[in-house]
């Protein structure tokens, strides 16, 4: 059998701020390289990008942008990187994703004005990911971690409701994890559920969100 035949796997981690996605991206990327899986980290906002540095702006509260136009170009950003992340994937990549259209639709939707409905247009057609895994802390253990507050967004209230809409958003494609205990215990069981994840998707067609 060709390894080269075999399509990487597309895994998104989500979660409020600060419960600890971004340190257990990097954690996973290195410990699949390391055991010879071919495996890249990516997240979103891409900061890196003409969209992403009005949305860097605006989440450093250097700008205002109106809520409906800011949700479009978080989606726009997602947009953009689909030709790279096909290639990647259908090339044997497995694709680490820290947060992903649900970041996207629980965030916007979190706003009074804007409805999950609406939130999810811009979203129907992104590649779905194979599997999202949803880290959950308290709302008191996140705010007490470092940073908390810097950027818009950050206040314990508002989380509180995102955390909401991310629980309207999960089906049968989540897993979520206590994310409240040690960074090695975490990242071991974080690694045996990627690992299943690696192994089934070579099978399975991508497919894509919200169809
Ligand atoms: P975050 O992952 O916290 O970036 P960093 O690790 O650099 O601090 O993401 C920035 C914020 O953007 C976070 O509060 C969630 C929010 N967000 C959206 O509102 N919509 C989106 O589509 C995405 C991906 C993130
Ligand atoms: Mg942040």
């Amino acid at each position: 059998m060709s390894t080269s035949a075999n399509r990487g796997a597309f895994i998104v981690f989500e979660g409020c701020d600060k419960s600890g996605k971004s340190t257990q991206c990097s954690l996973l990327v290195e410990r699949l390289n390391r055991d010879g899986i071919s495996a890249q980290l990516l997240k979103f906002p891409d900061r890196t990008t003409t969209i992403g540095k009005m949305i860097d702006s605006y989440l450093q509260q250097s700008c205002q942008l109106e809520d409906h136009s800011i949700h479009l170009l978080f989606a726009a950003n997602r947009w953009e990187a689909m030709p790279k992340m096909n290639e990647l994937l259908n090339s044997g990549v497995t694709l680490v994703v820290d947060r992903y259209s649900f970041s996207g639709v629980a965030f916007s939707s979190a706003k009074p004005e804007l409805s999950m409905e609406w939130c999810r247009e811009p979203e129907r057609g992104l590649l779905r990911p194979d599997r999202v895994f949803y880290l959950t802390v308290g709302a008191e253990v996140a705010s007490q971690r470092g940073d908390f507050g810097a950027e818009r967004y950050e206040k314990k209230d508002f989380q509180a409701k995102v955390a909401t809409m991310f629980d309207k958003l999960k089906d049968d494609s989540w897993t979520v994890i206590n994310a409240d205990k040690a960074v090695t215990e975490l990242s071991n069981e974080i690694f045996e559920h990627a690992m299943n994840v690696i192994n089934s998707a070579q099978t399975e067609k991508l497919g894509k969100l919200w169809l």
